[in-house]
């Protein structure tokens, strides 16, 4: 049985792959077809990929006492926020919009927009998780800041579980996507 599941899949399933293998991800830079909506597409992942870096890795290092807490607290505020609202719209528009166009341009592929989607709506309890949380950490540090640092081996649970998600999500989505859009020339 195919292997589908974002906690177990070691990237995109196989037979999910026979575009990706006539557009491998190399090639893309200097297919002519490769236009700047896509780049832009993948520069939004690259924007998720580090949001989610600064925010796990703030977190480390303030648990390290690396980091000042009220200046953690700002980051977490800030590119925390920033992470999740980005994310919802992005992959809210993707389910509405982009996956169905690409689904009219080839059905064969269906099967792995729908995993897509199903990693969409496990990313939406992560970030769900991630906010309260983040939120828990927030609240204290403003009304009991001696209580606060306890709450970050949680947090940093959470912190560490979006980069994981995000890297394996993140990387299927374009080895699906990029070649569909290259192929029909959807956005050359
Ligand atoms: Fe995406
Ligand atoms: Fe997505």
């Amino acid at each position: 049985m195919t292997e589908t599941s974002i906690h177990t899949r070691q990237g995109l399933p196989t037979e999910m792959q026979i575009l990706l293998r006539d557009y491998p991800r190399e090639a893309w830079p200097d297919h002519p077809d490769f236009a700047e909506s896509i780049q832009n597409w993948m520069g939004a992942h690259q924007m998720f990929r580090r949001l989610g870096e600064i925010v796990h890795g703030s977190t480390q290092q303030v648990i390290e006492r690396n980091m000042d807490p009220e200046a953690y607290a700002k980051r977490l505020g800030q590119y925390g926020n920033l992470l999740v609202q980005n994310l919802h719209g992005h992959h809210g528009w993707e389910d509405r919009a982009f996956f169905p166009e690409l689904t009219r341009a080839d059905a064969r592929f269906s099967g792995g927009l729908d995993m897509l989607e199903t990693d969409h709506e496990e990313l939406d309890a992560l970030l769900d998780r991630l906010t309260t949380a983040a939120n828990r950490y927030l609240k204290l540090s403003d009304m009991s800041p001696k209580d606060a640092p306890a709450e970050l081996p949680a947090l940093l649970k959470e912190t560490g579980a979006i980069g994981g998600f995000l890297e394996r999500h993140l990387t299927d989505e374009e080895d699906l996507v990029v070649p569909i859009l290259l192929h029909h020339k959807l956005r050359g």
